[in-house]
């Protein structure tokens, strides 16, 4: 199904038809980059992209968890592309891109889920080193890998980023010194895209998430969880795949045609900031 496309006009557009209405909503067919797809969000995310029938590069820097979702992907009936990816490394990045449009001819939607975390600090200890980690792997590799999509999108006037921000930016986080200002760094690109990009027919947005990744169990003793679960409406964190999985398919569709340059807290309603 292809919903009708209209050039770009300040008039009115005629009602759509019913397979319009449903079409826009779809995923199917649309090449879908899920960088850090391998566990947590990304895996979440690419899951369920894949069983709306998105056709899903699985970029991830560690061969086991690569070939693990690849595999929950194939048995489900899914098509997919594993691309062993360091999104610290522009040169992996581009060749990512590139064996994207290889494989399938182009690029419809890019997700910048993967971030490298390291052990968090303060302002008045946090390390060069932490630094560059959040930064090359975040900022960097986010920017990086919307340069190498960009020419692909454009030529086709429609293209879909969605990047990772977090709570913990929007908010100043306390002992997240680095990370908060990565994110806040990867919301203001994300803000950047949408105005450059937007005559090119691509919308770029971010998601501000809350889900329980591979941490489990151990997770929970945490005071950061207590705390969470207190200030959560729903008291409880966001499920990779039900409750990720959703807005990832609204804001790689044609669905979200007209909403870019905005962050999209799926917290359960923890932080109401954005
Ligand atoms: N889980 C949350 O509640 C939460 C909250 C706020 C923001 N986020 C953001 O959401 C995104 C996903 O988080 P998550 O909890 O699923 O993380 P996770 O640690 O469970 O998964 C991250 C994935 O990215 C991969 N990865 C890490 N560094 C990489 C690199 N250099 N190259 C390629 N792949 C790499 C990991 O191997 C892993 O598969 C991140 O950007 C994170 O900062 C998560």
């Amino acid at each position: 199904m292809t919903a009708t496309t209209w050039t770009y006009t300040d008039g009115e557009y005629p009602l759509a038809t019913p397979t319009d209405a449903r079409s826009m909503h779809a995923v199917e067919g649309k090449v879908v980059i899920v960088t850090g797809s391998g566990r947590g969000i990304g895996r979440g995310m690419a899951l369920h992209l894949a069983k709306g029938g998105a056709k899903v590069v699985v970029a991830e820097w560690k061969d086991e968890l690569l070939d693990s979702t690849v595999g929950e992907i194939e048995a489900l009936g899914g098509e997919c592309l594993g691309v062993v990816t360091n999104i610290m490394e522009r040169d992996q990045i581009d060749a990512m891109v590139a064996a994207a449009v290889a494989r399938f001819g182009r690029v419809d939607a890019l997700i910048n889920n993967a971030q490298t975390f390291r052990p968090l600090h303060d302002i008045a200890t946090v390390t060069e080193h932490d630094v560059d980690v959040f930064y090359t792997s975040g900022v960097k590799g986010s920017l990086w890998a919307m340069q190498a999509v960009y020419p692909h999108m454009a030529a086709k006037k429609w293209g879909r980023i969605v990047n990772f921000a977090s709570s913990m930016g929007i908010t100043g986080g306390t002992g997240f010194a680095a990370y908060n200002a990565s994110k806040e760094a990867i919301r203001a690109l994300t803000r950047t895209a949408a105005r450059e990009w937007a005559m090119d027919g691509i919308v770029a947005n971010c998601i501000a998430p809350a889900a329980a990744t591979h941490k489990g169990d151990s997770a929970k003793q945490s005071e950061g969880y207590k705390q969470f679960i207190e200030s959560c409406p729903m008291r409880r964190q966001g499920d990779p795949e039900w409750d990720l999985g959703p807005l990832a398919w609204f804001l790689c569709s044609d669905a979200c045609r007209y909403v870019t340059g905005h962050t999209f807290m799926a917290d359960g309603g923890a932080f109401m900031f954005a």
